[in-house]
């Protein structure tokens, strides 16, 4: 019997020591809060994806009084570059959160749901996809990959 653990890597950083790529898509995430239709949670999540020729496409949660028909931001910006751009690779995401007037202090993480998505792009291109979660307090940057997010994720 063996017993293994998996360790993840992650820098804790502020919104100032992000690099000038990152830092603009942070600004498209949290832009992309404006567009979230929420009335039920008043919570707006903003997504935004990076691809490899440098495009940023985003999304925003987007929910339905039948509630399980309503989007996360994150699928809502990863399927919308699917769609729009199905052979450029996904390179990274930023996630920002808006709730009672302000955005979030701590970082917001994708649901589980959108890390299955995140790790299907990310095979689907054979590319790492990098992952910034914005704070105001702190941000959090995930450069390794989804596996960081989501180990033993499901394919066959
Ligand atoms: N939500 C997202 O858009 N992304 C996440 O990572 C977690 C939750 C949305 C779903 C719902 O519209 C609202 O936030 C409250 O759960």
């Amino acid at each position: 019997m063996d017993s293994l653990e998996i360790s993840i890597h992650y820098t804790k950083c502020s919104y100032d020591e992000l690099n000038e790529e990152i830092r603009k898509l942070t600004d498209a995430a949290k832009r992309a809060t404006g567009g979230s239709y929420s009335p039920y949670s008043g919570f707006k999540v903003g997504a935004a994806v990076l691809l490899a020729d440098n495009t940023i496409v985003t999304g925003c949660n987007q929910e339905n009084i039948a509630y399980p028909s309503g989007l996360c931001a994150e699928r809502t910006a990863l399927f919308s570059a699917g769609a729009t751009h199905p052979d450029t690779p996904v390179t990274a995401i930023a996630i920002a959160a808006f709730h009672n007037g302000e955005f979030t202090a701590e970082p917001v993480t994708p649901c589980g749901a959108c890390r299955q998505v995140l790790a299907e792009t990310q095979s689907r291109y054979g590319r790492q996809i990098s992952v910034l979660l914005y704070g105001t307090e702190y941000c959090i940057f995930i450069k390794d990959g989804i596996s960081a997010l989501l180990p033993f994720s499901f394919s066959f």
